[in-house]
């Protein structure tokens, strides 16, 4: 498989890429992270990721080292032919061997590039299953991408067992968060209805598009607190990610929602959102 790295500047392959031992990202997980993909050869959405980065950086005191257009310019030269998935991150950079900022004084940028791995088609016609984790939604610093991804790799471990396609994560009073690396949404008598900002979700970037097309249709958007009983309420469910567009949830823990089939809202938000990234490539 194909796999460009940029560190700090510097391209190079997955064999040669380096990174110090005692870089903090490494160490503690002291790091901030995006994930984009092109369209088009493009990468989508640029300036609304490198502003959830900023947000992510400012929240952990990590100052960005490069500018906006500089990170642009080296994502561009990192890229190759066809469709790519991008990984865009900040490390704190070397110090000492204590979690302590201060002793780490050049935060390191690494852009990994891989061929993009889309889904088949056959996710989108049938729908997936989800079950509900028992990883709970760590609480403050939840809606900011950080490396410390420990969460994650265990509720990917436990949906995996489960053959899972994704997981859904509570919070500490058991109300719906988002998927492991999505957001989710139930459609109930023409509302959408998704955890909101203080269920502790990431503001997804595809989340925000949805949305906007969502209202755009004439639905009602409910940004709120949901427990998992209103699964059982929802008519359709569906998850959306940056790599995986708009995906209909068909079972949540082995129960069917709805008549367990993508529905006509879900698929019609697919295909929005589809026609929406080719007007929206031209975005920067
Ligand atoms: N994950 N919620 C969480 C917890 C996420 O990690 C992500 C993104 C999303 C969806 O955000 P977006 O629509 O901007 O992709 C929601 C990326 C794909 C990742 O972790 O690689």
């Amino acid at each position: 498989m194909q796999t460009r790295i940029n560190i700090n500047g510097v391209i190079t392959t997955p064999e040669e890429a380096r990174i110090p031992v005692l870089d903090h990202g490494l160490l503690f997980g002291d790091s901030v992270y995006e994930t984009l993909r092109t369209y088009d050869g493009k990468p989508f959405l640029f300036s609304r990721h490198f502003a959830r980065l900023e947000h992510s950086a400012a929240a952990i005191d990590l100052k960005l080292p490069w500018t906006k257009s500089r990170m642009c310019d080296e994502i561009q030269r990192t890229l190759f032919g066809g469709e790519c998935r991008i990984r865009l991150m900040v490390t704190r950079g070397v110090g000492e061997l204590a979690a302590d900022i201060e002793t780490c004084t050049d935060p390191a940028v690494i852009i990994i590039v891989v061929p993009l791995v889309t889904l088949p088609a056959r996710i989108y016609e049938h729908g997936v299953d989800v079950v509900i984790s028992s990883v709970q939604r760590s609480g403050r610093l939840a809606d900011i991408k950080t490396g410390s991804l420990i969460h994650q790799v265990l509720a990917r471990r436990e949906a995996k067992a489960k053959h899972a396609f994704e997981a859904i994560l509570l919070t500490s009073d058991a109300k719906l968060s988002d998927g492991i690396t999505s957001n989710i949404y139930m459609i109930r008598d023409g509302r959408i209805l998704t955890p909101a900002h203080d269920a502790g979700i990431v503001e997804g970037i595809t989340r925000g598009v949805v949305l906007e097309l969502a209202r755009q249709m004439g639905l009602q958007v409910v940004e709120g607190r949901f427990d998992v009983d209103d699964i059982q309420l929802a008519q359709e469910m569906f998850l959306t990610s940056t790599t995986r567009e708009v995906v209909p949830i068909a079972r949540v823990d082995g129960k069917p929602v709805g008549n367990g089939k993508p529905g006509p809202v879900t698929r019609m938000l697919l295909q929005k959102y589809r026609e929406a990234t080719e007007r929206l490539t031209a975005e920067d």
